[in-house]
């Protein structure tokens, strides 16, 4: 079997053609990329969007417009990729792509598009990749991922961190959030809950940041005071500087499947870059992560505030440089 993406096997058999302009919604990787001539990739995560436009393609959060072929790479969501297929058929003026991982569910979009099309069909690399001919797909699909108010009555979509309800870790950091002043930062502040909480008299600004786009959309619907800043980013990325007072964050620990800690390390190496030397780093984690050993990395001083079945809190002060 070739090792070549699935992806270019599905254009390679379908005869797709490759001169038109070709749209990439939610690619990860760069193999195959570049055999698509110069497509426009969608990738409204950060670390990922950064990462192509280094490479040198052309990249937007959002894309709108017209498109000769539109490929739909998937994510773990369902609700987002029957939603980017709708999408991708609204967009394109020839064929759509579908290619996607077992474990990503594309059996059950394969179904579901059968169920409305003719498709065409290659299996490779524990996953397929389908095509057919651009066609209206149900108004549902795209309703479906539509921002909505969840449980606690912030908007949110699916896709996002933990988008039905509060998540349990940032319930349990919420009432350790006292005493908040002056500047205030929230790292990986997903929809706003957390950010939300923080918002006390005292505080005279909060700044938000985040490396999903859309899920900053949604903050800015759910936070209207004008104290907020929104700042889509790369958190472990951002420069050095010291102005917040207190930053809190729940940070991520997946990526994709994978549990992956270091992402939550980058984040306290973060806070400690962007604190008053006389600030509070004020974190959730989940109770299995090892984040003592980076806490006592970056920081001259810090306690576990508390831990239940689920989350550990800690406050960390006194950044090293
Ligand atoms: C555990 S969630 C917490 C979200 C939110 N604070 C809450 O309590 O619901 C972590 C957030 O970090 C975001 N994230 C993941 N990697 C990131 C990165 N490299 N830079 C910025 N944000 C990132 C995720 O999109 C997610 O919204």
């Amino acid at each position: 079997m070739s090792r070549s993406p699935r992806f270019l096997a599905a254009f390679e058999q379908g005869a797709i053609p490759l001169e038109g302009p070709i749209l990439i919604i939610r690619p990860t990787e760069f193999a195959g990329l570049a055999e698509l001539g110069e497509p426009v990739l969608e990738q409204g995560f950060a670390p990922l969007h950064r990462r192509f436009e280094t490479g040198g393609f052309s990249v937007i959060p959002r894309a709108e417009g017209r498109f000769e072929t539109v490929l739909v790479q998937l994510t773990r969501a369902k609700a987002e990729n029957l939603a980017n297929i709708a999408r991708a058929c609204q967009m394109s003026e020839g064929m759509v792509v579908v290619d996607g991982a077992k474990n990503l569910g594309i059996e059950s979009l394969l179904k579901a598009v059968r169920q409305i099309t003719e498709v065409q069909v290659i299996s490779k690399s524990h996953g397929k990749a389908f095509w057919f001919e651009a066609v209206a797909m149900p108004e549902a699909w795209l309703l479906a991922a539509e921002m909505a108010k969840n449980k606690a009555g912030f908007f949110t979509a699916p896709g996002m961190f933990s988008h039905e309800k509060v998540d349990g870790g940032s319930a349990f950091l919420a009432p350790y959030l006292t005493g908040l002043s002056g500047r205030v930062a929230d790292l990986g502040a997903g929809w706003g809950w957390l950010a939300a909480q923080a918002l006390s008299a005292e505080v005279s600004e909060i700044s938000l940041f985040e490396g999903e786009h859309i899920a900053l959309e949604a903050a800015k619907l759910n936070i209207t005071d004008p104290r907020a800043q929104f700042i889509w980013a790369d958190v472990p990325e951002l420069p050095k500087s010291s102005p917040y007072d207190t930053i809190i964050s729940n940070p991520p620990f997946h990526q994709g499947r994978a549990a992956t800690p270091e992402l939550g390390v980058g984040f306290i190496a973060a806070a400690a870059k962007m604190l008053q030397p006389k600030g509070r780093f004020l974190m959730v984690a989940n109770r299995h992560l090892p984040y003592e050993a980076p806490l006592d990395a970056h920081f001259r001083n810090w306690e576990m505030k508390a831990q239940n079945g689920g989350f550990k809190v800690f406050e960390a002060s006194l950044p090293k440089r």
